[in-house]
């Protein structure tokens, strides 16, 4: 019998087809499965990734509100025409500590991963109010009322405890001191000693939309202004493994 007829005969036999398919099948699972459970780590640590500051965390949270996202990822692939436009692409770690993760593939605008540090805080918002007054061709639609709408930091504690038990390292003190790490961020007139302490001295202290007291387009900022800024790039090199 050659092989093509000994194939026939399971072709011609649904019960015998199920149970090879089922072995083929068994067999390639487990060869792609069991070595996930041997890795140590599937994240590479990078030096400079911090969790998100209280401030920056309410930015966050009025990004996903706003559905940002459904217009902008945050994810550069390593692909030449991307790294090219908006620079080292993307590593796992960067995405850490988000939850949840802004990758994506729908790009209505750019993409945001690395966009912190690259408009001066004016230019965002005179974009965020209008984006047809700084790019004309823009769809964007105009967020000018999150400068309006104060914000105190009541709860973001309780959001850091809750972004903790998913695994980011928020310390209880950080916990402690959100509200007034919260308030610090947006007024470089306080005393911000502490919120450096806590989290690096890779922390924009600023009042980002120019008005008193800290409204949602002050976090939103703050988040977008950091975005992409922690790992410097300047320094780093892949992990020879890869
Ligand atoms: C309907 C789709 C849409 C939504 C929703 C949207 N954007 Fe945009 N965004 C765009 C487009 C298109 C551009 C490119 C033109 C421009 O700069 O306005 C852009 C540009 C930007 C830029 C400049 C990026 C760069 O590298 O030049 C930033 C920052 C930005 N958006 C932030 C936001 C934020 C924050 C939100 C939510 C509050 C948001 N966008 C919601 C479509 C959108």
């Amino acid at each position: 019998m050659s092989i093509l007829q000994k194939h026939a005969v399971l072709e011609k036999n649904v019960t015998l087809l199920a149970i090879f398919a089922f072995l083929v099948v068994t067999i390639g699972g487990l060869v792609q499965i069991v070595p996930l459970f041997y890795l140590e780590n599937t994240i590479e640590d990078v030096e400079g990734m911090r969790p998100y500051t209280p401030l920056e965390l309410a930015g966050r949270e009025v990004y996903l509100r706003e559905g940002c996202y459904v217009c902008h990822s945050q994810m550069i692939r390593p692909m030449r025409d991307e790294v090219e436009r908006y620079g080292h692409y993307s590593l796992a770690v960067e995405s850490k500590y988000d939850h949840p993760f802004q990758w994506g593939s729908k790009r209505t605008g750019p993409d945001l991963a690395r966009v912190g540090g690259r408009y001066s805080d004016e230019w965002h918002v005179d974009h965020l109010r209008n984006p047809q007054s700084v790019v004309p061709e823009s769809v964007m639609p105009k967020y000018g009322f999150l400068e309006a709408k104060l914000i105190e930091g009541t709860y973001i504690g309780d959001l850091m405890s809750t972004n903790r038990i998913v695994g980011v390292p928020y310390s209880d003190e950080m916990i402690e001191a959100a509200q007034a790490d919260f308030l610090a961020q947006a007024d470089p007139d306080s005393d911000y000693d502490g919120l450096l302490e806590r989290y690096g001295e890779n922390v924009n202290v600023r009042n980002f939309d120019g008005a008193p007291g800290v409204s949602e387009a002050d976090a939103l900022i703050a988040y977008l202004q950091m975005l992409g800024t922690l790992v410097d790039f300047s320094t780093f090199t892949p992990d020879a493994s890869r």
